[in-house]
């Protein structure tokens, strides 16, 4: 199926006006707004079918090429982005007393994050324009992201994160060999200065937020839930945001599979935010327009002052009947460890956040007894142990007798540590 006849066109959210696919536009020429590519769903039911794609031996992202909006997928693509598990959690579907609970565990991406789908299928279309220069603005996800899989396909990738980023997340950017330009400032400088830049040298941009076809590789994660839950929609799911463009592309995704015919309903999608970098939510919450606000959260992933995805995000959430919900740092430091210890995945802050969007959302009864519910845990853990650290402590060396361990194990079944 060539790209040509499946993809129509991009087409402006805001103002409606249509683009051809080539030469590609990044947003809308007449308002400057964000754009969605929009499929021929009737040609593309005609040629494949629910049966196709269990027949289909690839886990990647790359099973759903007839959705994608590119004309073929990557030669090699081993490094498998995508096909990541639908973790059921009972020790939390018992302690939240909830019908069924399910994490979709996206830490285990290549590069230990969800932007890894958007990455991949940026980087093919990237190829199929011609493209062997990369550059992003990224909070270190996308970047590091960028990064590893352009370090597989033998592209160059440029890096524009704020100086502050996690260590980890900037080692990554190194390690694979990118070149790392810190910014001394915020996200959004950073990715100001990207754009300046994709211009000037004619680079592709993979800077989230603007570039549709990032959205179109976030979807993936949709597409997999419903092909994993057997098509059968869940009630709700919570998605971190930041920018807006993880839970935009978690809408088209349903959203693709419902115009095809495959699904009946959309689940109902769920904003959670930091409460000290809300500007969905605070729209969701009050009405009015986005408005910028000083980032300020643990969760550095989703510390974005304007969400440059945001009329999708809003979308997302209206067109589905969800709801936003915005979270302090010290419920979603909470809740990363009460994941880890009631389902063994270890989310970074961003990630956690979904948690504690759900936590909290159950408490005040917005999530019912007979929901089946979705986590989107779009991060690992490891990319910022110093945020979890603030929740523990590693314990004081003993000496190597059975006498100092017999001392340490009561001390510890005292004070309820560890066990
Ligand atoms: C782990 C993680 N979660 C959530 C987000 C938020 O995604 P978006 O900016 O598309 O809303 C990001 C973005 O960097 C991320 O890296
Ligand atoms: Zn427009």
């Amino acid at each position: 199926m060539e790209s040509a006849n499946r993809l129509i066109e991009y087409r402006c959210l805001n103002c409606g006006t249509g683009y051809p696919v080539d030469p590609f536009p990044y947003t809308c020429k007449d308002c400057g707004q964000n754009l969605d590519a929009i499929f021929d769903y009737s040609r593309i039911g005609s040629l494949w079918t629910k049966a196709d794609l269990a027949a289909d031996p690839d886990r990647s992202i790359w099973r759903y090429l007839p959705l994608l909006p590119v004309q073929s997928p990557p030669e090699i693509r081993s490094i498998q982005v995508g096909g990541t598990p639908l973790v059921e959690a009972p020790q939390l579907t018992g302690d939240y007393d909830i019908k069924r609970l399910f994490i979709k565990d996206d830490t285990r991406n290549p590069s230990g994050s969800l932007k890894d789908r958007a990455s991949e299928v940026g980087l093919q279309h990237a190829a199929e324009l011609g493209h062997d220069i990369l550059v992003a603005a990224s909070t270190g996800n996308a970047a590091a992201s960028l990064a590893a899989l352009a370090a597989f396909y033998g592209k160059q990738a440029i890096i524009l994160a704020p100086a502050s980023a996690p260590i980890a997340k900037l080692t990554q950017i190194l390690q694979y060999g990118a070149i790392l330009c810190p910014v001394d400032g915020t996200y959004d400088d950073a990715f100001d200065l990207a754009g300046i830049v994709a211009e000037e040298y004619g680079w592709y941009s993979r800077s989230t937020g603007i570039n549709p076809v990032l959205t179109e590789g976030k979807k993936t994660v949709a597409l997999e839930i419903a092909e994993q839950l057997n098509w059968v929609v869940p009630d709700k799911i919570f998605v971190p945001v930041g920018d807006g463009c993880i839970i935009s592309g978690v809408y088209k995704g349903f959203y693709d599979l419902k115009e095809l015919g495959w699904i009946d309903r959309l689940p109902e999608i769920i904003a959670v935010q930091a409460s000290g970098s809300a500007a969905v939510v605070n729209v969701l919450a009050g009405g009015g327009n986005l408005e910028s606000v000083v980032a300020d959260t643990v969760a550095d992933s989703i510390a974005v002052d304007f969400p440059r995805d945001g009329l999708k995000a809003l979308r997302a959430v209206r067109n589905t009947g969800g709801f936003g919900i915005a979270v302090t740092d010290d419920e979603i430091l909470w809740a990363q460890k009460e994941l880890s210890e009631k389902s063994g995945i270890f989310a970074e802050p961003a990630a956690a956040a979904a948690v504690a969007g759900f936590v909290k959302a159950r408490h005040s009864n917005q999530v019912s007894d007979n929901d089946t519910v979705i986590l989107l845990v779009t991060g690992s853990g490891l990319k910022d142990i110093t945020a979890a650290q603030r929740m523990l402590a590693v314990p004081a060396a003993v000496k190597p007798e059975i006498n100092a361990f017999r001392q340490f194990y009561s001390e510890i079944r005292k004070t309820g540590l560890g066990v």
